[in-house]
């Protein structure tokens, strides 16, 4: 499957909801092909991941202090490394300002990316998209910590519709019906959502591991980065968790040059076309799903990921405490 989004390179900096990979140099390139390559039963997209430091990652050292904060796309990774940066200053966002978001807490799968991981000063903050299988062996000897953070996937599938209309690094869909099927067949980047969280959840006795949702972090941020403080060991003054929350909210996130991902070029995100902090909320799925395709999903949730005792919260009514 091919995109024909070619494009000519000398040296970029690749920015993308994937990752960004500073200074990542494509003089040899005379184009640059983006399109979903299976890897090991993974789709990757060339030009942006890198197979093999994917295949790197299980052999990499943990060192204890290493957080590994984990997604399906369009969870809500660029909003957890926000929080996670301001809990790391104590919630100063001025500490903020003099770099983007996604160069302090990277992604691990992307090109060049173990140079990085290797030789970055602890404490190392990771985000990623991989499923279980390619992480690092020494999360299992209860070595460093994982951030689990799970989004109803009604949301995630419109929420991936909308980036892939306007990320140039992915396939633009021909309409909703045809996206709403390559979601559940898996046929995207990340594959299948309920074995992405199936793959983590099934595993997370093994490691230090803190299972989060989106829409807990809607409903009250505040109790959500208490609990992510704990989990770190950090200790936060309640004046500093305020500025944590404050500083995350979805306003003062799309008006942060740092944490809004407008830099990234025009030539990986068409910024005419969407927008990364797009809406922000739960229930949007309703603006898109006929009753046709509910029945369709429910039906293909209740299979898939009836052994695992997860639940979501489908509508903002479902986040009124009673
Ligand atoms: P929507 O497209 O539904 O608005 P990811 O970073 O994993 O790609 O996730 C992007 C999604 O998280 C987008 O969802 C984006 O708006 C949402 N998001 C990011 N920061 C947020 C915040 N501070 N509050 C609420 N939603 C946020």
């Amino acid at each position: 499957m091919m995109y024909n989004k070619c494009f000519k390179f000398d040296s970029i900096f690749i920015y993308t909801s994937f990752g960004l990979s500073e200074g990542f140099n494509h003089s040899s390139c005379e184009a640059l092909e983006f399109k979903l390559v299976i890897h090991k039963g993974f789709n990757l997209i060339s030009g942006i991941h890198s197979p093999e430091v994917v295949d790197q990652i299980h052999n990499f050292e943990i060192r204890d202090s290493d957080v590994f904060v984990i997604t399906y796309p369009k969870s809500g990774t660029v909003w957890l490394q926000q929080i996670l940066r301001l809990i790391e200053v104590k919630g100063d966002v001025t500490a903020t300002n003099d770099r983007l978001n996604s160069e302090r807490i990277p992604w691990m799968e992307l090109l060049e990316s173990e140079k990085q991981f290797v030789s970055a000063p602890s404490p190392r903050i990771h985000v990623s998209h991989l499923p279980y299988r390619f992480m690092p062996l020494g999360l299992k000897q209860k070595k460093g910590k994982v951030i689990y953070v799970a989004r109803n996937p009604k949301d995630v599938l419109v929420s991936y519709f909308h980036f892939h209309k306007f990320a140039n690094m992915l396939e633009t869909p021909k309409d909703f019906d045809t996206f709403f099927e390559k979601f559940l067949e898996g046929n995207v980047f990340g594959n299948c959502w309920f074995e992405h969280v199936k793959s983590w959840c099934c595993h997370s006795d093994e490691m230090n591991f803190l299972y989060i949702t989106y829409e807990e972090m809607i409903k009250d941020l505040r109790p959500v980065v208490e609990r992510i403080v704990s989990f770190l060991g950090m200790d936060l003054t309640p004046q500093q968790l305020n500025d944590v929350v404050e500083h995350s909210t979805f306003r003062n996130m799309k008006n942060n040059p740092q944490a809004n991902y407008q830099q990234v070029p025009g030539l990986l995100l068409n910024h005419q076309l969407g927008a990364f902090l797009r809406k922000g909320t739960v229930g949007d799925w309703k603006n898109y799903f006929t009753v046709a395709h509910n029945e369709r999903f429910d039906k293909v949730y209740q299979e898939k990921i009836k052994d695992i005792p997860l639940s979501f919260m489908w509508d903002m009514s479902d986040l009124v405490t009673p």
